[in-house]
């Protein structure tokens, strides 16, 4: 009861019901002017989609001419036929803007309507400013806020959840921009075999929308994000941050580059994967039945594999490694828009996303539609 006025009564002074009457008033207006508003969730959907790939192809009978590997070595160990490469002056944020522009205007509103840009990247133009801020300016975006996200390959999938939590919390961010955004060759030591033939430039990005109606069902079903910064040696790019800034001797030493232990990084992709994958399913209460696509990061054909045999969806899965290499926190982008683009996928489609990355990180991700 909020209203609690005592009863008038013969020997109390008058004053007393005064301080009474005027407490419960005090109450009634903190009540009603102060209380937090309730955030209501109504229909977070992806409104639009976009991709940006660069025009210039590697093959593996170009790398061939570069180093010690082959065609064949190159197929069966990873499914890779060839990747996009971006030009010299092109720059993670071109590539972004360029995908940008395209969810625009696939979702039918200009770049003015934004309220946020969230750009998921391991390879910035700069280290500050932001990519996104960058995005800003070549889409002529207004001053919405602007921020990049860093999770490797997990990238993506972490910035949709970000960008959820930002939509559904008090915040209440009507449109946001979402872009996964790559220039993985700035990153690569074309002499080193191990690596170099498997990553890809390229960008997508996703036009979230909160259309006010409660009709509509949000698009993130359930998701599970995860880390083990234990494992955070095996998939690095040692120099260019505070631990070891640029110097003569860490360029001598390659230290700017991408250093993997392959095998190892396969053999967790494989198992963090499968079990965000069952977690999410059992969150939501569904099973692989009712997954239309399933869209694993697109690293290596055999962790694809592997990864659908485990969760008994082999046919359900989308690929592309063949045609771009491993994208990082762009590849499962490029597959929703390849998907969106082609008339591959309706309204209300269940689509389960997973994917890991140096960090450790992992992510799995169920889409509706
Ligand atoms: N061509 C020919 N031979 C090669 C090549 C090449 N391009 N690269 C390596 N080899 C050789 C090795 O030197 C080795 O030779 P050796 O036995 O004489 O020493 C042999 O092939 C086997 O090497 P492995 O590393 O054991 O090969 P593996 O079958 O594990 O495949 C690969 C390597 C493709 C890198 C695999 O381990 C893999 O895909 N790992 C996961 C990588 C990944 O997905 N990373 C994603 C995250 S990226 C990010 O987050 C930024």
């Amino acid at each position: 009861m909020i209203i609690n006025i005592k009863l008038f009564k013969k020997n109390v002074p008058f004053v007393y019901y005064l301080i009474d009457i005027c407490r419960n008033v005090v109450y009634i207006l903190l009540k009603y002017i102060y209380t937090p508003q309730k955030v209501t969730i109504m229909g977070i959907r992806i409104a639009g989609t976009g991709r940006c790939i660069p025009e210039k192809i590697l093959t593996n009978d170009d790398l061939e001419k570069m180093v010690d590997t082959s065609d064949e070595w190159i197929v069966t160990r990873t499914g890779i036929k060839e990747r996009h490469i971006a030009e010299a002056d092109q720059t993670t944020s071109d590539l972004a803007a360029e995908a940008a522009k395209k969810a625009l205007e696939n979702a039918g509103i200009t770049a003015d309507m934004l309220d946020l840009i969230i750009v998921s990247t391991i390879t910035p133009d700069h280290i500050f400013p932001c990519t996104a801020a960058l995005v800003q300016r070549k889409i002529g975006a207004g001053k919405c806020p602007c921020f990049d996200t860093s999770a490797a390959c997990s990238g993506l999938l972490y910035a949709f959840n970000v960008a959820y939590g930002m939509m559904s919390s008090p915040l209440a961010y009507k449109r946001v921009l979402v872009i996964g955004a790559e220039k993985m060759t700035s990153l690569v030591d074309w002499t080193d075999r191990s690596t170099c033939v498997l990553f890809g430039d390229g960008a997508a990005a996703f036009i979230l929308e909160n259309d006010g109606n409660p009709e509509t069902p949000d698009f993130y079903v359930a998701g599970e994000v995860a880390a083990d910064g234990n494992a955070a040696d095996i998939l690095i790019v040692p120099a260019s941050g505070s631990a070891h800034p640029a110097s003569l001797t860490t360029v001598a030493e390659k230290m700017h580059y991408i250093k993997m232990g392959g095998p190892k990084t396969f053999q967790l992709a494989v198992l963090s994967m499968v079990s965000a994958c069952r977690n999410v399913l059992e969150k939501a209460g569904l099973t692989p039945d009712d997954v239309v696509w399933a869209i694993p990061h697109q690293a290596n054909r055999r962790i694809i594999d592997a990864v659908a045999n485990k969760l008994g969806i082999p046919e359900k899965v989308y690929l592309n490694v063949d045609r771009y290499g491993n994208t990082s926190s762009a590849s499962i982008g490029i597959c929703l828009d390849e998907l969106h683009r082609a008339g591959k996928i309706k309204r209300g489609d269940l689509i389960l996303a997973a994917s890991f990355g140096a960090g450790l990180t992992w992510a799995a991700m169920l889409i509706r539609w």
